[in-house]
C-alpha cells in the first residue's frame, strides 16, 4: 500500500497506529524527536503521548532539533509530559511552564546537542521519533522539511519510530545531505568548502532492524508565524544594505558578499526580504533556517544557492515551494544542524550573520533570550554558533518594545547571550553602529546616537556621563546599571 514510500518491503510489517507505537515510550525515558523551527516535526506521536499523559504518569526528557509546530510543545507541556526540554522552543504555553519552573529547559547552542549526545554528556536517547518522506530499499530514512538532530538521534537511539508523512512530496528525496562527524579523537575535518557542497548521503543510514514502528500521518507542517515586514524592519534592512554596499566599495567584500545567515523571527526575515531591493547578485546562504525571504531571493534570481537545516515557510510560500519543488531542489541543501551551524565551518566560510536582539547595551553586549533578565523567551538557538565565529556578526532590533515603554538600548543588558566580543554591528530602525575596532568608551556614544530611540537618548547620555566619572575600561554606575529594568518591573516603563 505504501510501496513508493516504504521501499524496504520487510518494514511494511512494522506499520501500526500512533497509540501502539507510543507504548514503546516509557515513563522517565529520553526521547529524540525530529523537528526544527516548525518544520519536519513528528505530529502523530506527540498527540498519542499527550493522550497517555492525561491518563497515566508519563514524564519525559524531550530533545529535538529546535521548536516544534502544531502546538505540540505547548500541548505536551500542559499535559505534564515534559520534565526536561532542550535545546530550543518557541511556544507561549511551554514558555509559561519554563518560567514557573515546572519544565527544566536547557537553552543550548544548536550545534552542540549532537556533540553532547555523542560524547555521553547528555543522557542517551532511548527512542527516536523521526518524520520521513520515505524509507529506502536499504532502510535509510528520507527526512522531510528539516534534518535538525534527526540523524544523530537515529544513529544513537535504541529504537526508532518513523512517522511517514504522506503529504511530504517524494521529490524531497535528494534535497538532504547527511554527514555526521566521527567520534573523537582523530576526527577528520568536515570536507565542506562551499555552501552548496554535498559531503554525505541523501538519507539517514541505519540498520533497519532498529526501526520498531512506522506510523502513517497526513498532518502538514505548521506555517511560519513570522510577521510581515513593516516600516521599521524596512528601515533596518535599508541600513544593513547601505552598510554592506559600503563594505563592497571599500573592497572588503565583493558584490556576491559572503554566505549569509539569518536568524528566526519577524525582523531577520524582513531584513533578508529587504535584500530583494538591493543590487547584490549571485548570493549564497549558509544558515540554519530558510524563511520566506530565502525563497523570494531564489525567485528574484539574487540567491544562487542556500544551505540550511530546515525550511519554514508561510502557507502561501509553502504551497509555491511544493508546487515548484523541482525548480528549487537543486539550489537547496538541508544538513544536520551540527553541520549547518558548525563553528569551524562558519569561521572558515566567513559567514555574514544576522541575528535578533531583545536588547543590547551601551558597550555591545546582547540579550536575545531573557525578558527582563529572568523570563525565557525562546532560547539562544543557533545565534551563538554563528555570532561568535562569523566574518561579520550583525544584531538587529527595533529600538523600542511595548509601545515605547521598553528601550532596546539599555545601560547594561540584564542577561548576556552574546558578549561585546562577539558583536560587530548593531542596527535599529534609526541607524547602524559599526563597533569594529572600537574600545568600549568609543562604542557607547555611537550606539546612543545611531541606534537608540530619540526619546531615550538623553537618559542614556546622562548614564554614560555619570559612568565616565567613575572611570574604568567599561564605565558603569553599578547601582544604577539595571535600574531601567527594575523601573519597568515597578512602573511599566523604562522612561525616567
Ligand atoms: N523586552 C521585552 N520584550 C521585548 C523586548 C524587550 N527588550 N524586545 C522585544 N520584545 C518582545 C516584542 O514586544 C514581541 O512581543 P509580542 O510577541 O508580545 O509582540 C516579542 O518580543 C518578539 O519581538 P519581535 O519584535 O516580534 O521580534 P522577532 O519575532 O524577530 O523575535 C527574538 C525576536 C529575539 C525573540 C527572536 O529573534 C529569538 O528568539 N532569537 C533568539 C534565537 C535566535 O536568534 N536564533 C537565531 C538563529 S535561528
Amino acid at each position: 500500500m505504501y510501496g513508493d514510500r516504504i521501499r524496504h518491503s520487510a518494514l511494511t510489517a512494522k506499520v501500526m497506529s500512533a497509540q501502539q507505537a507510543a507504548q514503546l515510550i516509557k515513563n522517565g525515558m529520553t526521547v529524540g524527536m525530529s523537528g526544527f523551527t516548525r518544520a519536519g516535526d513528528a505530529k502523530a506521536l506527540p498527540q498519542a503521548l499527550i493522550e497517555r499523559a492525561r491518563k497515566e504518569s508519563l514524564r519525559l526528557t524531550l530533545i529535538t532539533g529546535a521548536s516544534l509546530g502544531n502546538d505540540s510543545d505547548g500541548l505536551m507541556a500542559n499535559a505534564g509530559l515534559l520534565a526536561r526540554r532542550l535545546p530550543f522552543q518557541a511556544d507561549a504555553a511551554l514558555r509559561r511552564k519554563i518560567n514557573t519552573g515546572e519544565v527544566m529547559f536547557i537553552d543550548q547552542h544548536l550545534s552542540e546537542t549532537a556533540e553532547q549526545l555523542r560524547s555521553g554528556s547528555l543522557a542517551p536517547i532511548d527512542v527516536a521519533v523521526i518524520e520521513a518522506a520515505a524509507i529506502t530499499e536499504t532502510g535509510a530514512i528520507v527526512p522531510t522539511m528539516s534534518v535538525g538532530n534527526s540523524a544523530s538521534f537515529a544513529s544513537q537511539a535504541r529504537q526508532i519510530i518513523v512517522e511517514l508523512n504522506l503529504t511530504a512530496p517524494l521529490a524531497l528525496e535528494g534535497l538532504h545531505d547527511i554527514y555526521l562527524p566521527a567520534n573523537r579523537p582523530r576526527r577528520e575535518p568536515i570536507p565542506l568548502l562551499g555552501s552548496g557542497d554535498r559531503i554525505g548521503s541523501t538519507a539517514i543510514q541505519i540498520d533497519p532492524s532498529r526501526i520498531a514502528a512506522i506510523v502513517i500521518t497526513e498532518h502538514m507542517d505548521s506555517p511560519s508565524n513570522a510577521g510581515a515586514p513593516d516600516a521599521e524592519t524596512d528601515a533596518i534592512a535599508g541600513h544593513v544594505i547601505t552598510f554592506l554596499e559600503g563594505e563592497v566599495k571599500a573592497g572588503r567584500l565583493t558584490e556576491e558578499l559572503l554566505p549569509l545567515q539569518a536568524g528566526i523571527g519577524t525582523i531577520a526575515n524582513a531584513v533578508l526580504h529587504g535584500l530583494t531591493k538591493s543590487s547584490f547578485r549571485n548570493l549564497t546562504m549558509f544558515s540554519e533556517v530558510l524563511q520566506d525571504s530565502a525563497i523570494e531571493l531564489l525567485d528574484s534570481g539574487q540567491l544562487a544557492l542556500a544551505s540550511a537545516s530546515s525550511i519554514t515557510l508561510s502557507a502561501r510560500v509553502h504551497e509555491r515551494f511544493l508546487r515548484d519543488i523541482e525548480r528549487y531542489r537543486h539550489k537547496i541543501v538541508l544538513r544536520p544542524q551540527e553541520i549547518s551551524n558548525h563553528p569551524e565551518v562558519v569561521r572558515r566560510l566567513g559567514i555574514i550573520a544576522l541575528n535578533t536582539a531583545l536588547e543590547f547595551d551601551l558597550y555591545g553586549n546582547v540579550n536575545s533570550t531573557h525578558v527582563g533578565g529572568t523570563r525565557m523567551m525562546n532560547g539562544i538557538g543557533g545565534s551563538g554558533d554563528f555570532a561568535r565565529n562569523a566574518h561579520l556578526s550583525i544584531f538587529v532590533s527595533k529600538s523600542e518594545a511595548k509601545d515605547g515603554a521598553i528601550s532596546s538600548v539599555v545601560p547594561m543588558v540584564a542577561h548576556v547571550d552574546h558578549t561585546e566580543h562577539d558583536v560587530d554591528i548593531l542596527v535599529t530602525e534609526w541607524g547602524l553602529a559599526d563597533l569594529r575596532g572600537l574600545a568600549p568608551r568609543e562604542r557607547a556614544p555611537l550606539i546612543i546616537d545611531n541606534c537608540a530611540h530619540p526619546d531615550y537618548r538623553q537618559q542614556l547620555r546622562a548614564y554614560f556621563e555619570e559612568a565616565l566619572l567613575r572611570g574604568g575600561h567599561t564605565p558603569h554606575v553599578l547601582e544604577k546599571a539595571l535600574s531601567w529594568h527594575s523601573r519597568y518591573d515597578e512602573l511599566k516603563t523604562m522612561r525616567a
